[in-house]
């Protein structure tokens, strides 16, 4: 018998009710469901909708249920449609008719919302835990790699030597971006639809705020039809979510190239690489590859709900059943690859000596050699033309700039003094960037330490 069977002549089609129920996955809700029946049923009873003894009686019951559910002792069932309904006639069956009070002044609409809203809340402040467990990492490893000398890259070029640890920091800066955008966020989360009812509101004496406060709500949606149809802090915790992607993708990218016998950068410790099936010297990068991989599915989830959403007349649509599984799944995803991600590059090693070779050979310090022939009193621009020349001269001579003579430099600028060798040195041209957010060591070491005082504040 369904608890809605009153005005149906029929049983529904099976297959009707495969397609329609939504307990396969939200049962994932069953606890966030119970926590918002308790909260809901204590009001009832302080309001003297239900009385004490009622309110108490159900409270019991749904308290043994989650007992139940979490020893593995409950099946849910496909003819009780989703997780509010299984819960409710479980009730019935635990404790009797009385049970049917629970979902007085209540409907689904709401229940579904507030279950929504707590389970994003537990997962927001997990993703937060997360990021800051990964921000340690990364910091822990900036530490070891101040003095680590690699050449930064635009257009995947050779660009400007810079320091590991900045490197490093600069993904530090990129979580802790994302850590802003989930506490900016949580208070949208933190907002209590329970007693909006199914539309409109409800004819009984209900306290809204005390619900709210029970379930630790900062505060009340103000109009009950958005309370029961707004879905934007799923989109925004989405897009929160790809843009976390977004940053751990582009690092695993970072990783493979690095770990490529083409770079030599970083060894990933075995422990956190496969093999080949076929060619037995294979250890292929495929945790920060299956990263990349799955950020596909979190954008898509993202997409997914903007297009369910959109055109969607107020209030509750079915449709709006269908904003589960994308979270429910992207909550897996970053929850999976920020929790491998941080031992994995905890336990990479770095590969000093071939950063160094690297930065050292190309035309990294072509700019040094541009600001110093500014310093001697040309224009940038004019400096930036001498020095292409010398740059194609050297090409064409099969060295770089520090291997030409003194002779050799004066023929592109008589400006160009002995003291050019010093200025164009490898680890002269990390440190003579000073400015602040540079890659001088003074600048690093700053960065670093205020990284590490915000990290012991959370
Ligand atoms: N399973 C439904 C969902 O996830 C619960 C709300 C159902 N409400 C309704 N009026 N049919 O959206």
């Amino acid at each position: 018998m369904k608890l809605w069977g009153g005005r149906f002549t029929k049983p529904t089609n099976r297959l009707v009710e495969e397609y329609n129920a939504s307990i396969t996955f939200d049962q994932e809700l069953a606890e966030e469901d119970i926590q918002g029946s308790i909260a809901h049923v204590t009001m009832l009873g302080a309001c003297g909708v239900l009385s004490q003894s009622e309110a108490d009686q159900i409270i019991e019951g749904l308290e043994k249920i989650l007992q139940k559910i979490r020893a593995g002792e409950i099946e849910f069932s496909i003819e009780n449609e989703d997780i509010h309904m299984n819960i409710e006639k479980l009730l019935i069956e635990e404790i009797g008719p009385v049970g049917g009070k629970l979902h007085t002044g209540r409907s689904r609409n709401d229940q579904v919302a507030v279950d929504m809203h707590l389970y994003v809340r537990k997962q927001t402040v997990e993703m937060v835990r997360l990021l800051t467990q990964l921000q340690r990492v990364l910091i822990e490893q900036a530490e070891q790699h101040v003095d680590t000398i690699l050449p930064g890259y635009t257009h995947l070029q050779r660009a400007q030597p810079v320091r590991f640890a900045h490197h490093l920091l600069a993904y530090v800066s990129m979580f802790e971006r994302d850590i802003e955008r989930l506490i900016d966020s949580y208070k949208r989360v933190n907002t209590c639809p329970l007693g909006a009812g199914a539309i409109a509101g409800t004819t009984f004496p209900t306290d809204r705020h005390m619900v709210a406060k029970h379930l630790g709500f900062d505060r009340i949606y103000d109009n009950s039809m958005d309370a029961v149809s707004d879905r934007d802090y799923l989109v925004e915790f989405l897009s929160i979510c790809s843009l976390i992607m977004v940053h751990l993708s582009r690092l695993s990218e970072e990783l493979i190239l690095w770990t490529s016998e083409e770079f030599n950068y970083i060894v990933l410790d075995d422990a956190f690489c496969t093999g080949s099936s076929m060619m037995p010297q294979k250890k292929n990068p495929d945790i920060p590859e299956l990263i990349r991989g799955k950020t596909g599915r979190v954008f898509g989830h993202l997409i997914g709900l903007l297009t369910t959403l959109k055109a969607l007349p107020l209030t509750y649509n079915k449709d709006l059943q269908e904003d589960k599984e994308g979270v429910f799944d992207t909550v897996k995803t970053l929850t999976g690859a920020l929790s491998i991600m941080a031992p994995m590059l905890q336990t990479m090693k770095v590969n000093k000596e071939q950063m160094k070779k690297n930065a050292e050979s190309g035309f990294s310090n072509a700019t040094d050699l541009a600001d110093y022939l500014v310093n001697k009193g040309l224009s940038f621009r004019e400096a930036h033309e001498v020095v292409g020349k010398l740059v194609l001269y050297c090409i064409e001579q099969d060295k770089y700039l520090a291997g030409c003579t003194l002779d050799e430099f004066q023929r592109f600028s008589k400006l160009i003094e002995q003291d050019v060798y010093d200025k164009i040195a490898c680890e002269q041209v990390v440190e003579a960037r000073i400015s602040l957010g540079g890659t001088a060591k003074n600048q690093v070491l700053k960065t670093l330490s205020e990284k590490k005082k915000k990290m012991d504040e959370t």
